[in-house]
């Protein structure tokens, strides 16, 4: 027998991993645009630059002489700025379990072709053994893989006495979960996921030991311009100051100010994170009393909570049709698993989307279930 259709749409159907929803309330005419058409080395450019990457460390609470910047060409840029940065001196253990840190992977040893480069891989929907990482050596990792969904639990596998460097893309984590930032030297994220601001810059967070190795080290290979962050072996320091490599947008700085100063009105980064699991909460609950639906990821402390990836029971015509159906009645948009991935949904549960609005769209699932399925 057929569902009847629900009544109750989620009053906002954002749930993709990436422009993500905006925050609740957000309005773009409450942006303070005030530097709009001015230049970003200004004093009222620099110092709306300024203020974001206080207000980063701040609510953050990153530990005293860690730095942020802010990067060109989002999270892709703000890792391959480090990467090609500070790679070469030590052995590389690479650890990744989906698309993005393969890429990562890719970068390390057919761009850069690097020779002694361990790789520790999983499949989607499980970690890789952690405890092969070296603590002499520089570590490459993603704190969540947002193509399957998995995350890691926390930074036990770092060593505090380390030799290496850990350089973390951190993109679908910071802001909705916990960051063990003594034990991260390089951590990139960009502002379209969590805190659903507007794609174009990447954010770099450096630890004093991040910041020796770019002192002391020069790369065998070319640096591009907007990937140099030391002139003659001294950091840029005006670039974590807000002098920015080249021209930023103006308007995505002002976006993401609104974004953290949202962030501060519901009570700070504990308050976004437990945001964000809660709404993982409500997928959770679906999960268990439904057994057409699963999580990609196989160990539930490892489930992610922004970026969840789910299997169905059904083949892709019938998914194909799932999707439709909930698109064509606008309850959620862009929510099919990422193009690398194996096939199934993916809904956003970061801390911009409302709970309200993922209990709204439960009974559609269903519906949309039975609709492709009777
Ligand atoms: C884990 C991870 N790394 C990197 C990227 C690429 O990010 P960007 O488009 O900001 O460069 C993404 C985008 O979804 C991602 O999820």
């Amino acid at each position: 027998m057929r569902l009847t259709q629900p009544i109750i749409k989620p009053a906002n159907p954002n749930f993709s991993s990436g422009p993500c929803a905006k925050r609740p309330g957000y309005d773009i005419n409450q942006l303070d645009l005030s530097t709009l058409g001015r230049s970003h080395r200004s004093n009222v450019g620099k110092e709306a630059l300024q203020k974001v990457i206080t207000d980063t460390a701040d609510i953050l609470k990153l530990p005293a002489g860690y730095r942020v910047g802010i990067v060109p060409a989002s999270d892709t840029g703000a890792m391959e700025m480090m990467m090609w940065s500070l790679l070469g001196p030590r052995p590389v253990d690479v650890c990744y379990w989906e698309s993005f840190g393969q890429g990562w992977f890719a970068d390390i040893t057919k761009q850069l072709k690097l020779e002694n480069v361990n790789e520790i891989k999983a499949d989607y929907g499980q970690l890789p053994d952690l405890s092969k990482v070296n603590p002499a050596n520089d570590c490459i990792f993603t704190w969540n893989g947002t193509t399957s969904g998995v995350k890691v639990e926390n930074g036990d596998f770092i060593s505090e006495n380390r030799a290496g460097l850990t350089i973390c893309d951190a993109t679908s984590a910071v802001f909705a979960m916990p960051m063990p930032w003594e034990k991260l030297d390089v951590t990139t994220f960009s502002w379209q996921k969590v805190l659903g601001g507007e794609g174009a810059h990447g954010i770099i967070i450096l630890s004093p030991r991040a910041v020796e190795r770019l002192e002391s080290h020069t790369p065998s290979w070319p640096m591009p311009k907007i990937f140099r962050l030391t002139a003659g072996g001294k950091l840029l320091e005006g670039i974590f100051k807000g002098a920015t490599i080249n021209t930023p947008s103006m308007l995505c700085i002002a976006d993401y100010q609104d974004a953290l100063n949202w962030v501060k009105s519901i009570g700070g980064v504990q308050a976004s994170i437990q945001k964000s699991q809660s709404n993982l909460a409500v997928l959770e609950k679906f999960v268990t009393k439904n057994n057409w639906i699963n999580f990609l990821a196989e160990k539930q402390n490892t489930r992610s909570n922004t970026s969840v990836c789910l299997s169905v029971d059904l083949n892709n015509e019938q998914l194909k049709a799932f999707i439709k159906l909930l698109t064509d009645n606008q309850v959620a948009f862009d929510i099919g698993a990422y193009k690398d991935a194996p096939s199934g949904l993916r809904i956003w549960c970061g801390s911009t989307v409302e709970q309200s609005d993922l209990e709204a769209l439960m009974p559609w699932l269903n519906w949309a279930y039975k609709s492709v399925t009777e």
